[in-house]
């Protein structure tokens, strides 16, 4: 592998690519850590904030603007109310206790999904941290949580439908642009590249309109095991990668 040494601090040199601006992880694999190592599934979502800290801490070090992480997603209701409850308990107890550390980091806390739907203590830590790091200037830290890419864009639909019910625009006047502006992820560019971990190859509803032309990386190491290493595995991946939005491959000697 091409990169690096690792330096005093016992981490990788490495720098964001060039012109990244978004990395977005589907954390997925927990369960499955836990079940072979033959504890409850649990234990994986335990071990899986680690991994997370690790992510934030490298992401932030190397300069990447925009982290997203998908912690809940709107079809993970399904799971068993007790898998539940330690998920949201987990999330709650990470941030309350990473709070000094977000903020030493710079770090601004985002949310893109739907708070009003989870309970009011974890409802309340989301938005307690979210408006102490609004000023920070280093890495833009963004939960998904209660998220799914089709309610994001039924969102923006009942928004515009209402604004054309009410005359206040015309259906000519949709356009990518005009509906973009109203889904909840416009504010944020979209991903360069999604890792998904766990060795799966599916989006399972994660930003679907954004995605368009993400880089898809999918890590066969499951997500407690996700170091340092693999990020800049699956960086060195993006950096080999051709990004043509749909254009032909530049012929060699035309400009
Ligand atoms: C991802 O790990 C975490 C969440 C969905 C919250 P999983 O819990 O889906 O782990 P596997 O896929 O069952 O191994
Ligand atoms: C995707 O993982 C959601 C998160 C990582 C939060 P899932 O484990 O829920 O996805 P599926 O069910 O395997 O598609
Ligand atoms: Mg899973």
């Amino acid at each position: 592998m091409s990169f690096q040494k690792k330096n005093k601090k016992n981490s990788y040199e490495f720098n964001c690519p060039k012109d990244f601006q978004h990395l977005a992880v589907i954390m997925d694999g927990n369960g499955r850590w836990a079940k072979n190592k033959g504890w409850p599934r649990y234990f994986g979502h335990f071990r899986g904030v680690k991994a997370l800290r690790q992510m934030v801490k490298s992401c932030s070090r190397m300069g990447i603007p925009y982290l997203t992480v998908f912690a809940f997603s709107t079809e993970n209701w399904k799971r068993s109310s007790i898998e539940i409850s330690v998920i949201m308990k987990l999330m709650r107890r990470a941030l309350t206790r990473y709070k000094e550390e977000l903020n030493r980091n710079q770090i601004r806390l985002r949310v893109l999904g739907n708070l009003e739907e989870l309970n009011s203590s974890v409802r309340d830590i989301f938005n307690e941290m979210m408006e102490q790091t609004k000023n920070n200037q280093g890495l833009q830290l963004i939960v998904a949580v209660n998220y799914g890419g089709k309610r994001e864009i039924i969102e923006a639909v009942k928004i515009l439908s209402k604004k054309i019910e009410k005359g206040d625009m015309k259906i000519e006047d949709i356009n990518e642009g005009s509906f973009s502006q109203y889904l909840s992820s416009s504010a944020f560019p979209p991903p360069d590249m999604i890792i998904r971990t766990g060795a799966v190859s599916r989006i399972s509803n994660f930003y679907l309109w954004s995605a368009a032309y993400s880089e898809i990386y999918v890590s066969p190491v499951l997500w407690p095991d996700f170091n340092e290493e693999e990020l800049i595995r699956a960086l060195e991946f993006y950096t080999g990668t051709h990004r043509r939005f749909g254009a032909a491959p530049e012929e060699e000697g035309s400009k």
